[in-house]
C-alpha cells in the first residue's frame, strides 16, 4: 500500500513540512546539568533528522530557572543559552528538509526541584508530586507570560522554525486552563475565557515580538482524566478560544501526573483494540477539528500504524501525526515506512523509556534486551561451529 498522504508535504503557518510525521516533544535527559547543550544532545537530534522525520519538536525547554521537567533538560531562560542552542539548530538544519520546533514549558504545580517551590494558579495539592503549590499573584503571572515570550523570541533568533507552547500534562499552563487546578476568581481564572487568558496573552505578546511569519503552535490539554478534572466538553471550549486567538497548530493531548492518560499503554496486538482506542486522543481531535480553519490538527498518543493514519489523513480528520515512544525505539521509523516496510512501529508503549529517565538518559529498555539476546544467540552459534 502506498502511503501517499503520509508522505505528502503540508504547511504549519507558512512553514512547509516535507511529510506529515512529527516527533512529539521528548525529554531525553541528555543536556548538561545547567541546561546547556552538548554533543550527545545534538547527536540525538541529528539521528532523528537522518531518520526521515518532517518536523522535530524539542523536549521540554524550561522558561524559568528551577522549573525544568527533569535533570539535564535544556533551558532558554536567558541569553546565555543562545549560542549552544544555535549549534543544535544549525546541525539539524544541515538536513535541509527537516524543520525544528522549540517546546517552551514550565512545570508549575508538578515542580519537583528541591530548591524551588511548586507554583500554580491556586493552592491545590498535587498528589503526583506530593506538594502544595503556592498561588501566584497576578503580577507574577504577568512575569511568567514575559518569560514565555522572551524564550519564544530567543527561539526565533536562534533559528528554530516555530515554537510549541506546552499547555498539557499537568504543567503550569494546563494548570491554568483546568477548573480542577484553577480556582481563581480574578483576571486569570473563573470561566473558560478567564482560565485561557494566559494562553491568549502569551500568543499575542509573542506575535508582537516576532512578526507574523513564525508559527506559534501549542500542545493542548483537552481532558485531565481525573474526577472533577477538565472534561473534553470543557477542552473543546478552550480549544476554540486558542484557535480564534491564532495559534497555528494544536497537538491534541491530555492527562497529568495524577492520571497518566497521556502516555497510555494501548496495544492492539495484546488487547485486541481498534484504531479509536489505539490512537487514544482520536475522539478528542475529531471533536475539535470542525473549529480548526487555518490551524493544523496534530494527532498524538499511541500512533503506531501507518495504514490507519494514512486513512485519517485521507479523510481529513487530521493534518499530521506525532510520535514520541515509537521514535525512541526506532529513530529511522519514517524512512522505514517510506522505503516500503509499513509494518507498525516496534514500540509496545510499555513506558520503560519513561522509567529509564528516572535515573539517567532515556532509552528503550526493550530494544536493549532484544539486542543483548541477539548477541548472546550469535555468540552461541559461533561457539557451536
Ligand atoms: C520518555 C518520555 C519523555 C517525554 N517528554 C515530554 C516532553 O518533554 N514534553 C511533552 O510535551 N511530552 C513529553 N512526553 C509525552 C510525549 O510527547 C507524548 O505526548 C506521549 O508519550 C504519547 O505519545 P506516544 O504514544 O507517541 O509516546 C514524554 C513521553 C515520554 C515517554
Amino acid at each position: 500500500m502506498e502511503l501517499k498522504n503520509l508522505f505528502s508535504p503540508a504547511k504549519i503557518g507558512n512553514v512547509q513540512i516535507k511529510n506529515r510525521i512529527i516527533r512529539s516533544a521528548t525529554s531525553e535527559r541528555l543536556a548538561n546539568k545547567d541546561g546547556t547543550i552538548n554533543d550527545k544532545y545534538i547527536k540525538n537530534y541529528t539521528d532523528l533528522a537522518e531518520g526521515g522525520i518532517g518536523l522535530i519538536i524539542s523536549g521540554f525547554i524550561n522558561v524559568e530557572l528551577g522549573y525544568s521537567v527533569m535533570p539535564n533538560s535544556p533551558a532558554l531562560y536567558n541569553d546565555s543559552f543562545i549560542s549552544g542552542q544555535k549549534k543544535l539548530v544549525d546541525a539539524v538544519h544541515d538536513y535541509s528538509d527537516v524543520k525544528f520546533a522549540a517546546q517552551l514549558a514550565h512545570t508549575g504545580r508538578q515542580s519537583t526541584h528541591p530548591k524551588f517551590e511548586a507554583v500554580g494558579p491556586s493552592s491545590i495539592p498535587d498528589k503526583s508530586v506530593n506538594r502544595v503549590p503556592r498561588e501566584l499573584t497576578d503580577d507574577e503571572i504577568k512575569e511568567i507570560i514575559k518569560k514565555f515570550v522572551n524564550a519564544g523570541r530567543r527561539a526565533y533568533e536562534i533559528g528554530y522554525d516555530m515554537v510549541q507552547i506546552h499547555a498539557a500534562h499537568g504543567y503550569l499552563l494546563s494548570n491554568f486552563i483546568s477548573p480542577y487546578s484553577n480556582k481563581r476568581t480574578g483576571e486569570y481564572g473563573g470561566d473558560s475565557k478567564g482560565r485561557t487568558k494566559i494562553l491568549v496573552d502569551i500568543y499575542k505578546q509573542l506575535r508582537d515580538e516576532i512578526g507574523k511569519n513564525f508559527p506559534i503552535t501549542i500542545k493542548l490539554q483537552t481532558e485531565d482524566g481525573v474526577s472533577e478534572g477538565m472534561t473534553l466538553e470543557e477542552g473543546k471550549k478552550i480549544a476554540k478560544i486558542v484557535i480564534d486567538t491564532g495559534y497555528d497548530a494544536i497537538e491534541v493531548s491530555g492527562g497529568m501526573g495524577e492520571s497518566l492518560i497521556g502516555t497510555k499503554n494501548a496495544l492492539p496486538s495484546k488487547q485486541n483494540i481498534g484504531p479509536e482506542e489505539e490512537n487514544y486522543f482520536l475522539q478528542n481531535i475529531k471533536e475539535i477539528r470542525p473549529y480548526m480553519k487555518d490551524c493544523a490538527a496534530i494527532l498524538m498518543g499511541g500512533v503506531k500504524n501507518p495504514i490507519t493514519v494514512e486513512k485519517f489523513l485521507q479523510d481529513k480528520i487530521i493534518d499530521f501525526i506525532s510520535m514520541c515512544r515509537p521514535l525512541i525505539r526506532e529513530s529511522d521509523l519514517p524512512n522505514r515506512w517510506k522505503n516500503g516496510d509499513i509494518s507498525p512501529a516496534h514500540c509496545i508503549s510499555c513506558n520503560s523509556c519513561y522509567m529509564s529517565g528516572l535515573t539517567g538518559p532515556i532509552y528503550c529498555t526493550v530494544k536493549e534486551k532484544l539486542e543483548k539476546k541477539r548477541l548472546r544467540k550469535e555468540q552461541r552459534l559461533k561457539n557451536n561451529k
